[in-house]
């Protein structure tokens, strides 16, 4: 890679775009250890813009990058240890999970009859609401169940939670705890907005509602439109609000907490899975995403006669969907080019509606997978989301198969750069050979650097980071 100083344009306009990419360089230097220029280069840079400011010391401020080397990374939300860790339920995919969970429910509290409250397993992030005489004092992630992180200021502007709670024989100290989502509608709506600006989308609305939770300023999180579905209540004495959970469910929802849809009390196993099946035929029509429902002992004294086990609560179970499968028909395989000059084959698909949202690309993983599974452009493929999962290619749909089409050749350049690709011996990924002449590579690494991971730089979508990686002066 070399460095652009764009000697052709006016003072007026080199400034701008040498400070930018000035930051960018001392950030990449200084807090990432990570280069991507020769350090002589940087030098270059660096006396260009002093020998701008020199011309024009007005231009002079303390926030140029000649006054201010190296960067910062942003402070990090404050850290909160839970008075109860936040556990996790047993997570079950088979109905005959249920039955175990039944029996095995039965057989402790000597009865047949066993009341359950069924209820939605919402696919978003687990927050944990702190109430102390009445009023919200705390939000907390539930980061790993021990620790958490601070979100309050957040929580105020999520819908569906209220920052004071009614009634004078409320505990002192109320925990409610329950996920955080984003609406399939705003998760849409976001996405389009975010195309609009060129900057990146989201890859779905979990993913978006973590990034619009996680950050220190509300006004993120507000517009983001996040909404609180509720799903516990703890405190030392819960008289005071039912003695069932759906008793408490009801109390939350008269307190102004959002509570879901479809929650239902349901006897025995088959009451159970009679719930299963009924959410499994709408889950596409709810407003929000789900991973599969859960099944709770709806009393109070029989949950405590359950207890615990190993961190997690033996009165509970999740039982989870399958991942959707749909056929969609492959109209090409594109060979994507990461940082690491890693080529990954992406199937481009007619889009087709899968687990909420319309998938037109998916994962082939590698080359090996697509010649064991003989995967061919032409195909109807099986594709499959699950929760957070990049959609992936299952494999194709052989009674479908055009007889006149072609096994997939493994190309032996770099479909970027044209350089060799190099295979470890025990690895099935390649690479590209071409180091920093592939502009694959050196774009991938600029995605990298603003991207979430690193320095959460806002505005910086596919068209300006294009732009940059183009003013920057790579070359082939
Ligand atoms: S109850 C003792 N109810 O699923 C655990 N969890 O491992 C009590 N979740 O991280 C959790 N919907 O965030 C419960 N209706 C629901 C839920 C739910 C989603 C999440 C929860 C937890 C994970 C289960």
């Amino acid at each position: 890679m070399t460095i652009e100083l764009h000697t052709q344009l006016i003072d007026e306009e080199r400034y701008p775009i040498l400070c930018q990419s000035l930051r960018l360089h001392a950030s990449l230097y200084y807090v990432f250890d990570d280069p991507i220029i020769l350090d002589s280069e940087y030098d270059d840079l660096f006396r260009a813009v002093q020998a701008l400011e020199a011309i024009h010391p007005d231009w002079v401020t303390p926030e140029s990058p000649t006054q201010k080397v190296g960067g910062k990374i942003r402070d990090g939300l404050k850290s909160v240890t839970h008075e109860r860790p936040m556990l996790s339920l047993p997570t079950k995919t088979k109905s005959t999970d249920a039955h175990a969970f039944h029996e095995s429910v039965k057989k402790e509290l000597g009865t047949d009859a066993v009341a359950y409250t069924a209820e939605l397993k919402y696919d978003g992030l687990a927050i944990s609401l702190k109430y102390e005489h009445n009023t919200l004092v705390r939000a907390a992630t539930r980061g790993d169940g021990t620790t958490g992180e601070d979100v309050t200021l957040n929580a105020l502007v999520i819908a569906g939670v209220p920052r004071t709670l009614t009634g004078n024989d409320l505990p002192e100290d109320i925990e409610v705890r329950g996920e955080v989502v984003m609406l399939r509608s705003d998760f849409q709506a976001l996405n389009a907005a975010q195309q609009e600006a060129g900057k990146k989308a989201f890859v779905n609305p979990r993913n978006a509602a973590a990034g619009a939770l996680r950050v220190l300023d509300p006004k993120i999180t507000e517009a983001r439109k996040l909404v609180f579905l509720g799903y516990t209540v703890l405190a030392d004495d819960l008289e005071s609000m039912g003695s069932t959970h759906s008793e408490t469910m009801v109390w939350m929802k008269q307190q102004g907490f959002s509570t879901g849809e479809e929650r239902r009390v349901v006897t025995g196993e088959k009451g159970m899975l009679e719930y299963y099946d009924h959410i499994a035929t709408i889950r596409a029509t709810l407003p929000y995403e789900i991973d599969g429902v859960v099944y709770k002992v709806d009393n109070f004294e029989d949950q405590e006669k359950l207890g615990f086990i190993s961190r997690e609560p033996r009165w509970a179970i999740a039982h989870k969907f399958p991942p959707e499968r749909v056929l969609s028909k492959l109209l090409a395989i594109d060979i994507q080019v990461g940082r690491s000059g890693v080529q990954t084959p992406v199937a481009r698909l007619e889009p087709t509606f899968v687990g909420g949202v319309f998938v037109s690309n998916a994962t082939l993983h590698n080359f090996d997978g697509i010649k064991t599974k003989d995967v061919r452009v032409g195909d109807y493929v099986y594709i499959e989301r699950s929760g957070d999962v990049i959609p992936a290619v299952v494999g194709p749909e052989l009674s479908k198969r055009d007889p006149n089409s072609l096994a997939f050749s493994v190309p032996s350049a770099c479909s970027c750069c044209g350089s060799a690709l190099s295979q470890e011996d025990d690895e099935v990924a390649m690479f590209c050979t071409g180091g920093s002449i592939c502009s694959a590579q050196s774009l991938g690494r600029l995605e990298h650097f603003v991207g979430r991971r690193m320095m959460e730089l806002d505005g910086w979508g596919d068209k300006v980071l294009s732009a940059l990686h183009d003013q920057l002066g790579i070359t082939q």
